[in-house]
Parts: C-alpha cells; sequence; structure tokens
C-alpha cells in the first residue's frame, strides 16, 4: 500500500526535531504559567487557563523536548506545569469528564517517569481515581462526559482507549488491580459495539442505563453516525496498539490490524486524511492530526510484532508509519515561527456537519495534540524512547 510514497529519513527525522524543539523553546514564556488553547486561530494558539481536556498535550511537548535535549529549561518550565495539573485535579477544576488520561498522562506520567517527581505522581494517581470515579456497572464502561447516569449522556466515546494507559500505569504504580480491572471492562464493551463490520469506528455510543444493553452509535465531531470520523478511527488504532502493549491481549493486536488497514483505505493519495473518512477526495480540510496519532500507533505495534518475532509485520507498520510522517513533514510542518508557533498545520479540531452536534472551532488549524503525536513519533523513531503511555 502507498508503495511509491516516500519515507521519513534520519536527516529529516532530526531536522524536523530540531525545528520543533525551537518551537517548542520560543513558546515556553507564552505557555509555562498559561496553558496552550486547544486550538489554534490563524496557526497561533492563544493562551488559556488549565481548564480543558488538552492541556496534557503541551507539557508533553515540553518533556519531549527535555529528553531531546537534555536542556534542564525544559524541565523546570514542565515542572512549574506539573504544580498546576496538581493543584487542578486536588481543587476538581474541571475533570468531572473521562479525559484525565490525556490531562495526566503526558504532563505527571512522564515527569515521574523522567524526575521521579512525587508531587507529579500524586496528581496522576487522584486523576486516575477521579476516572474509575465515571465507571457504569450498567453496562461495564467510562461515562465520557456529563452528569453521572443522565440517560442523555450514558454513553463512551472511542477516544477513551488513550485514557486507559493511566489506569493500567496507576495499577502498576500501586499494585492495587481495581484500576486495571476497570481499563479492561471498559475495553470490553468499547470491543463489543464501537467497531463495524468493516472495521470502521463510531465516535460515541450510548448504553442503555437501566439495563446497560447497548443502544446506538452517534457521532459528536465526525461527520454522521454511520460514517467514520477520522480522528475516532485515528484513536482506535493508537488505543488498541496500547492496550496490546498494557496487558498482552493477542486480540488487541489483531483488531488493530483490521481498523488500521480501514483507515488507510481512505487515505487520499497525499496520505492526510479528511477531517472525517466518508471524504476521499475534494476540498473538505484535512486532520493532520489523525496522520500524527496513527502513526504513533504504527510504530507501537510494530515494536510489539517484533518482540513477537513477526519481524515482516513489524517492517510493515515501521514503513507506513514513516511514509505518514514524510507526508506531514512535506505538506503540514512549520518550518519557521513566520508560518505559526504550532508545529503541524492542517489539523481540524471540530467541524460542523448537518448531522452532528459539536460546537465547530479549530478547523485548518494547528492542534495541541497533533503537535505532541508528531513529536513523539519522531522520538519513537529514535528506538528508545521510555513511552509515557505504558504501565
Ligand atoms: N477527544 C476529542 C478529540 O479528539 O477531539
Amino acid at each position: 500500500m502507498f508503495e511509491k510514497r516516500p519515507m521519513l529519513t534520519e536527516d529529516e527525522r532530526r531536522r524536523a526535531l530540531d525545528i520543533a524543539v525551537e518551537i517548542v523553546r520560543g513558546n515556553l514564556k507564552l505557555y509555562t504559567y498559561s496553558m496552550q488553547n486547544h486550538s489554534s486561530i490563524g496557526n497561533i494558539y492563544p493562551q488559556c487557563a488549565n481548564d480543558q481536556w488538552t492541556c496534557g498535550f503541551w507539557p508533553g511537548e515540553v518533556w519531549l523536548s527535555y529528553e531531546y535535549t537534555g536542556n534542564d529549561v525544559f524541565m523546570y518550565a514542565a515542572k512549574i506545569m506539573v504544580d498546576s495539573f496538581y493543584r487542578r485535579i486536588v481543587d476538581k477544576v474541571e475533570v468531572d469528564h473521562h479525559d484525565m488520561g490525556f490531562l495526566y498522562t503526558p504532563s505527571c506520567v512522564s515527569a515521574y517517569k523522567l524526575t521521579k517527581d512525587l508531587k507529579a505522581r500524586e496528581a496522576a494517581l487522584l486523576a486516575a481515581d477521579q476516572l474509575i470515579s465515571r465507571f457504569q456497572e450498567k453496562g461495564g464502561f467510562i461515562q465520557a462526559w456529563g452528569k453521572l447516569g443522565a440517560e442523555d449522556n450514558y454513553r463512551y466515546i472511542i477516544d477513551c482507549l488513550l485514557n486507559l494507559p493511566l489506569l493500567y500505569w496507576a495499577s502498576a504504580e500501586t499494585g492495587d488491580g481495581k484500576y486495571r480491572d476497570i481499563a479492561l471492562r471498559h475495553t470490553a464493551t468499547c470491543l463489543a459495539n464501537s467497531f463495524r463490520d468493516d472495521y470502521s469506528t463510531y465516535h460515541t455510543f450510548f448504553m442503555d442505563p437501566k439495563t446497560g444493553a447497548p443502544v446506538r452509535g452517534e457521532t459528536c465531531q465526525g461527520y454522521r453516525a454511520d460514517s467514520s470520523w477520522a480522528r475516532g478511527q485515528a484513536w482506535g488504532v493508537y488505543g488498541l496498539a496500547l492496550s496490546y502493549r498494557n496487558t498482552g491481549e493477542r486480540k488487541y493486536l489483531d483488531l488493530f490490524e483490521k481498523v488500521s488497514g480501514y483507515f488507510l483505505s481512505k487515505l487520499p493519495e497525499d496520505m492526510i486524511p479528511y477531517w472525517d473518512l466518508i471524504f476521499t477526495e475534494g476540498d473538505e480540510p484535512r486532520d493532520s492530526s489523525s496522520a500524527s496519532i496513527v502513526a504513533c500507533g504504527f510504530l507501537e505495534a510494530a515494536d510489539s510484532y517484533e518482540k513477537l518475532g513477526e519481524k515482516d509485520k513489524a517492517e510493515e507498520y515501521r514503513i507506513l508509519a514513516r511514509k505518514l510522517l514524510k507526508a506531514l513533514y512535506d505538506t503540514c510542518m512549520v518550518e519557521n515561527r513566520e508560518d505559526g508557533i504550532g508545529l503541524i498545520l492542517h489539523g481540524t479540531y471540530s467541524k460542523k456537519s448537518p448531522y452532528n452536534t459539536c460546537t465547530p472551532e479549530g478547523v485548518d488549524e494547528c492542534v495541541s495534540w497533533g503537535d505532541y503525536y508528531w513529536m513523539e513519533a519522531l522520538m519513537r523513531l529514535s528506538g528508545a524512547w521510555n513511552c509515557y503511555w505504558w504501565a
């Protein structure tokens, strides 16, 4: 697949990281005591308070910059942000939702892994407690949004697969299996309902609050309930690869392959996905962030295949990741601060369609997680990165 597409070279990888780190360094004065908004406006991120679901990605970029350069200036800035994340979970500022993993894995699990910061450890464990407080016995899932138990919010979303590594980490760290058990039960529910027969995905899935039975798939940010939102598919790809890594359950890796196949089959020739995979040509906006996320998923799975002795598959996914990253490098990478102060252009946060329920924002812009996963994929390619999302 995509036989003629070029791969990112080692020189390009290093150049891309050098550029990224320079932009991150230049941004520290803007976003150390403030956070970075979820998406840019004209490729410039507004500052914001630490109250969005996306605030963990920027400190994640700062930790990656610290790892790449060894420069303490990144560590000092990231530790100031750890204090902010500690206060956020202690004071319960905008934490009544499931995105505790997106918030606390790149900001605090990273800090603890890299510097043994005990405040970061405590913050991440409190976040894991907050996440499991949203588990619904009836249906066996972590409720994504809204008042717990409310019928109009009795659903989970595929994105949550990326919140579960925080739970695997919390069990490994404390020796208490309750976090892991909930992660496994949520994943079982997700596998039972969120993947269609052709391995496309529902963004959100409603359950019956009285019986716990599956009710229906719906979308919030995708084009339509029966289409496949590009980022939802990408969360599925990476989430399954990480689920395998954190549990050793082969069925997750087998499903990863199928869900990846669907994603690849809907890519246009230039490999940058449209915001919803129902679009395969034309002028609809792209979502470059989905390509960054999938590249991380492919590299994660490649390592697993390598360990299983399945070298051909490992090689296949490494090549595909390098092709996706080369496409991002050629068409989306910010080269200097005049082009913007994010790292990757042409992301889409939420695009309104006649059928979805999202608030339109961040269309054809830089998005915080697109930048973070771009850097993560580049770091993964070094072959020696100790992943924040592993238990
Ligand atoms: N988790 C929400 C999003 O990916 O936009």
